[in-house]
C-alpha cells in the first residue's frame, strides 16, 4: 500500500463577507390575489408577506448569483482569483447539467475554481456553509464562495393558492475562509424523508416528456406544497434544532445577538422565537415581509439586510437555521463578518 499524503487546512473557518442581489421588480399582494382568489389581508395575516421580488427576463440564476458574489468577494477583501471553490445551493437552475456553479466561476473570472451545485432546497445555503467550513478546515480549498440562489417564479404555478403568494426570487452569497478562532460552529443537520411529498416538483420530467407507450403531460412540473403540515413541523421541530446548534457551539441564549431563520413565513419565525425563549435583546431577521420566501437565498439575503441596517454588527454571534423540501434542515452559529 503506497503512503498517501493527507490534507491539512486552516485551524478554523469563518464567514469573511456577505453579498446580495434583489430583483428590481417589487410585486405587491394586490398583483397576486386575483389569480388565486385570495386577499392582501389573508396573505399578510397567514404569512406576514406584503410584497415580494420577482426576477425579470435578464435576472437569470447565473446573473443574480454573479452580482451577489462580486459584492461578497469585495467585502471579504479578496480578489476573485483567491476563490478556489464555489458551492451553489439552488433548485431552480433549470438545466439538469452542467452545474450553474461552473458558469458562475467562469463569469466571475476565477482561476478555474472547483465548482458544483447542491440540492437541499430552502436549507441549501446552511448546508453550503457547513460544507465550506469543512472544506477550509480540511485544506481542500482556502476560500469557498457559497451562493444561495432561486428564480422560483420559473417553476411556480401562479394560479396555485398554496404557493403563488409565498415564493420569490433572489440571490445571496458568502465567502468562507481561514480563521485563527472558530467563526462557524458545528452544523446540526438532518432530514425526514417520510415527508418527501410535502414540498416537491409535482411530477418527474419523464412524465412530462412521455415515452413510446405513454404520452407525456407536456406541462411544466410546478412546485407544490402542502403548507399546513410543513408549517406545523417547522414551527415546533425547528426550535429544538436551533437550540441544539447553540448547544453544539457552546453559546448560551444570553450570548446570542442575532437570529436569522429561513424566511418562510413570519408566523413560523415568531413561533420559533417563542419556543426557543429568545431574550428580547436578540435581533430577529424579518426580511420575508417584503422579500417573500426565496428558498436557498433567504438566509443570506436576510443576513445581508440586517448587516446593511446595522441590526447585525461585525463580531456579533448569529444563529442561522434553514428548513424545507425533503424535508431537510441545517443550523449553525456563526460570527457576523
Ligand atoms: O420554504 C420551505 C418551507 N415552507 C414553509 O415553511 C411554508 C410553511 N407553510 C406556510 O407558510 C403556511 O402553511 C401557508 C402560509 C402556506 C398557509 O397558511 P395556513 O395557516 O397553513 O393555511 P391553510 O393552508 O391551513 O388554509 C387555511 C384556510 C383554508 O380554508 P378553510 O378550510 O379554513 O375554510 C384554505 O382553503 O385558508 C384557505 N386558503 C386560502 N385563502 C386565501 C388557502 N390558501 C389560500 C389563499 N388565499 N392563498
Amino acid at each position: 500500500m503506497a503512503p498517501i499524503t493527507g490534507t491539512t487546512g486552516a485551524p478554523h473557518a469563518r464567514i469573511l463577507g456577505v453579498g446580495a442581489y434583489r430583483p428590481a421588480r417589487i410585486v405587491p399582494n394586490s398583483e397576486v390575489v386575483d389569480a388565486i382568489d385570495s386577499s392582501d389581508e389573508w396573505i399578510q395575516q397567514r404569512s406576514g408577506i406584503r410584497t415580494r421580488r420577482w426576477a425579470g427576463p435578464e435576472e437569470s440564476v447565473q446573473m443574480m448569483s454573479v452580482e451577489a458574489s462580486r459584492i461578497a468577494i469585495e467585502r471579504a477583501g479578496l480578489d476573485v482569483g483567491q476563490i478556489d471553490c464555489i458551492v451553489v445551493a439552488t433548485v431552480s437552475h433549470l438545466l439538469q447539467t452542467p452545474a450553474v456553479a461552473t458558469a458562475i466561476a467562469h463569469e466571475l473570472g476565477t482561476d478555474g475554481a472547483a465548482a458544483f451545485d447542491i440540492s437541499a432546497a430552502c436549507s441549501g445555503f446552511c448546508h453550503g456553509i457547513a460544507l465550506a467550513s469543512d472544506i477550509v478546515r480540511a485544506g481542500s480549498a482556502r476560500h469557498v464562495l457559497v451562493v444561495g440562489v432561486e428564480r422560483l417564479t420559473d417553476i411556480l404555478d401562479l394560479t396555485d393558492r398554496g404557493t403563488a403568494f409565498i415564493f420569490a426570487d433572489g440571490a445571496g452569497a458568502a465567502v468562507v475562509g481561514p480563521s485563527d478562532t472558530p467563526g462557524i460552529g458545528p452544523v446540526v443537520w438532518g432530514s425526514d424523508g417520510e415527508k418527501f411529498d410535502l414540498i416537491r416538483q409535482r411530477e418527474d420530467w419523464r412524465d412530462v416528456v412521455g415515452s413510446d407507450t405513454q404520452p407525456g403531460s407536456g406541462v411544466m412540473p410546478h412546485l407544490t406544497m402542502q403548507g399546513n403540515p410543513v408549517f406545523r413541523w417547522a414551527s415546533f421541530a425547528m426550535a429544538k434544532i436551533g437550540q441544539q446548534a447553540l448547544d453544539a457551539a457552546g453559546v448560551s441564549l444570553d450570548e446570542l445577538d442575532v437570529f436569522v431563520p429561513h424566511q418562510a413565513n413570519m408566523r413560523i419565525i415568531d413561533a420559533m422565537a417563542r419556543s426557543m425563549k429568545l431574550p428580547e435583546s436578540v435581533r430577529i431577521a424579518r426580511d420575508v415581509a417584503d422579500q417573500g420566501n426565496t428558498s436557498a437565498a433567504s438566509v443570506p439575503l436576510a443576513l445581508d439586510r440586517m448587516m446593511a441596517e446595522g441590526e447585525a454588527r461585525s463580531g456579533d454571534t448569529a444563529l442561522l437555521i434553514a428548513f424545507g423540501a425533503g424535508l431537510s434542515y441545517a443550523a449553525q452559529v456563526v460570527t457576523v463578518p
